[in-house]
């Protein structure tokens, strides 16, 4: 049985890109009978960038409800709030101290995020640190993420590494694993998706809101009358990504046969969206209006997440001679 284990922190509400690229190959892995997954809301991470208590609670909500929406197993797999299990925080400090100044400051996303933010804090700083202490505390085997995340999965084993030399075999070194064949999906700018952007797709918005936002798709000036080059409009990319090949076919006979407006483009795209995610989009509202519901799905998995986390946590002591 291998433990997959990944987090999606809570800085924003999950959007389309969160859905294809992380959600749903997630939940594909957990449904393998040889598998057992520990999926977390990393919301102590979300701390480094925002510190407004409700807007944090209100994004975790959001990230839970998308998992719940499309259909994570909350019985069969683990399924957690960082911050619930603070064993974690403790293994942080023990593992800051293995963990070398200049493995951190050569860190790309810290290099990034520095580059772009104005709260630059420690905990930007160290989040790597904390990062491969959600991974090790659960003994984690395999860790689904995004190309982004290569570099932490790495400093998470050198830190793994140099404890286990010195202490013996404490931790599970993890391996990452990173889909190459995970398409990036473009924002409404033609950019990565990206919380920081500020170009998302929310597949949970109301039918107006979804619609007015898809209407916000850059495209060029080409006139309604002129055929249109489907492979450079983001439009058509995002429609390629969630329709059936022959609706991709259909569209692209449409652009290059002309007549046919990007404000079409849209309307087909805000409609497949609508009918190919109406079942999550209706859970997704089900758990939101109802916070204690979903707080209640947290809830299971804490307690089956501390039970490990306290083992491991253990080990650790001993091994430092704090137990
Ligand atoms: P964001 O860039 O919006 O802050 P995160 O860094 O929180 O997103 O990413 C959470 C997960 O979603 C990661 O596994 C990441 O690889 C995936 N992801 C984020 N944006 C995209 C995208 N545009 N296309 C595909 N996957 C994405
Ligand atoms: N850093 C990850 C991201 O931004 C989120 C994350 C936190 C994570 N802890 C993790 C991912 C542990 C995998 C395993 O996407």
């Amino acid at each position: 049985m291998a433990r997959i284990l990944t987090g999606i922190q809570s800085s924003g509400k999950p959007h389309l890109g969160n859905l294809l690229g992380a959600i749903q190959p997630a939940i594909a892995l957990s449904e393998n009978e040889a598998n057992e997954s520990f999926f977390f809301i990393a919301d102590l991470h979300s701390l480094t960038t925002i510190k407004d208590p409700q807007i944090r609670v209100e994004n975790t909500h959001a990230v839970a409800a998308a998992w719940l929406a499309f259909g994570f197993d909350t019985e069969k797999n683990t399924f957690y709030r960082q911050s619930r299990v603070p064993q974690v925080c403790e293994l942080n400090w023990y593992l800051n101290c293995y963990t070398p100044f200049p493995m951190l400051a050569n860190a790309h996303s810290f290099k990034d995020k520095s580059d772009r933010l104005a709260d630059v804090n420690a905990g930007l700083f160290t989040y790597p640190v904390l990062m491969a202490c959600d991974i090790l505390l659960y003994d984690a085997d395999i860790v689904p993420v995004g190309k982004d995340q290569k570099q932490h999965l790495e400093m998470t084993r050198d830190i793994a590494s140099t404890f286990n030399h010195k202490h013996g075999d404490i931790f599970i070194l993890p391996e990452a694993q990173i889909d190459e064949t995970v398409m990036t999906v473009p924002g409404l700018d033609g950019q990565k998706m990206s919380k920081s952007y500020g170009n998302i797709i929310d597949i949970f918005q109301s039918d107006k809101e979804l619609k007015k936002n898809i209407n916000r798709i850059v495209s060029d000036s080409t006139p309604l009358e002129a055929p249109k080059n489907p492979d450079e409009d983001t439009t058509f990319a995002l429609y390629s990504l969630l329709a059936t090949p022959e609706q991709v076919a259909t569209m692209r006979k449409n652009y290059l046969g002309g007549n046919y407006g990007y404000g079409h483009a849209k309307k087909a795209l805000y409609e497949l969206i609508i009918d190919k995610f109406a079942k999550e989009r209706q859970v997704y509202n089900e758990y939101i209006n109802d916070p204690d519901l979903i707080e209640k799905e947290l809830a299971k998995g804490e307690e089956k997440a501390a039970a490990v986390a306290k083992k491991v946590l253990e080990r650790v002591k001993k091994a430092l001679g704090f137990a």
